[in-house]
């Protein structure tokens, strides 16, 4: 099963291209940009420590820490295409076709990178992923919603925003970062500007937030697939609508595990999900955080706690190339 599985053509839909930072990179990079991490946070002494850190997260806040004090290294285009490669070169070992992927902009922008070297760094990398891997990938641009929606709203105004959204560069938008408190529809007039300027649709709703988050992505930000989604199963009425309309819930396993919003794969409700015919795929979300546990990783963590027919991987696989935002091209030979 672990052979067909790394051979299996997988799509993954939920990978933050900044969560794929590995300590060894961080502290790379940290070095050659002269930037200074946390002097009194004994986690940043080496790479090591900060590895036993990551282990020890304990919910999504404590892990969003890190995350943006990892992006911290990160300055020229040269380090964004670093980082995206590494990404696609444990994508290509793990039989990934064809990659989504996440950024968070507003967190490059507000420390003076301009949007401009994040993409010109992520394209060199996809570029090189295509042609010397085979993997297709898109870019998807997150929000914050930490941050007041007026900001979300001046990046999706950014001129450069708006050209990489109509010149096909990014094609869809994500809203991310912490959840609690931080309802969708606080965001609702930025996913209007994004669906006038022709962008797919997701937001992270029931990592951590209630299922209620998932009906406002629904219904006010009028998105067409759901990151995360696990609180779902607290709701029977919104399951039922959401195996209806088809909508693509973006699993992350052991990210979930990571974040303690569940305490093992098993406890997941994924064999809820495939009775009740929810549609979902399965992703790393922050593989260089979460025990550099990469796409493979999570699938064989839900097959050790599921034990799957292949019968049953073949159509999740199926279920994320329709749910994938790539040309219809790319969907049809990857089916
Ligand atoms: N940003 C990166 N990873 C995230 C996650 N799992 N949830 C919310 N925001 C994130
Ligand atoms: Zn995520």
């Amino acid at each position: 099963m672990d052979d067909f599985l790394r051979k299996l053509p997988k799509c993954e839909h939920h990978i933050h291209l900044e969560g794929a930072l590995t300590p060894e990179l961080l502290f790379k990079l940290a070095k050659k940009n002269h930037v200074q991490l946390p002097p009194t946070d004994p986690a940043f002494a080496n790479p090591e420590t900060l590895k036993a850190r990551y282990k020890a997260f304990t919910c999504l806040d404590d892990f969003l820490a890190y995350y943006y004090v990892g992006m911290s290294a990160l300055l020229d285009a040269t380090d964004f295409e670093a980082l995206a490669w590494d990404y696609f070169q444990h994508a290509a070992a793990d039989g990934v076709a064809h990659a989504e992927c996440f950024f968070d902009p507003q967190a490059h922008i507000s420390r003076g990178v301009t949007y401009d070297i994040v993409l010109q760094g992520f394209e060199a990398a996809r570029q090189r992923a295509q042609a010397e891997l085979g993997i297709s990938s898109e870019l998807i641009c997150c929000f914050l919603r930490h941050l007041p929606p007026s900001d979300c709203l001046d990046t999706i105004r950014n001129p450069a925003v708006q050209a990489s959204m109509t010149a096909g560069q990014v094609i869809g938008i994500g809203l991310d970062s912490s959840e609690k408190d931080f309802p969708p529809q606080l965001f609702t007039e930025v996913y209007d500007e994004a669906r006038a300027l022709g962008q797919n649709l997701t937001a992270h709703a029931g990592e951590e937030g209630p299922p209620s988050y998932i009906s406002s992505a629904l219904d006010d930000l009028k998105v067409s697939r759901i990151d995360h989604g696990i609180r779902l199963i607290e709701d029977s009425a919104l399951l039922k609508q959401i195996a209806d309309q088809g909508t693509l819930l973006t699993l992350c396993p052991l990210s979930n595990v990571y974040l303690k919003c569940v305490t093992s794969v098993s406890e997941l409700p994924i064999r809820a999900f495939l009775n009740a015919g929810v549609r979902f795929s399965i992703n790393s979300d922050d593989p260089a955080y979460f025990g550099d546990n990469y796409l493979l990783d999570n699938y064989l963590a839900v097959q050790e706690a599921f034990q799957l027919t292949a019968q049953e991987w073949v159509g999740i696989c199926e279920a994320g190339i329709k749910g994938s935002w790539c040309a219809e091209e790319r969907k049809e030979e990857l089916l």
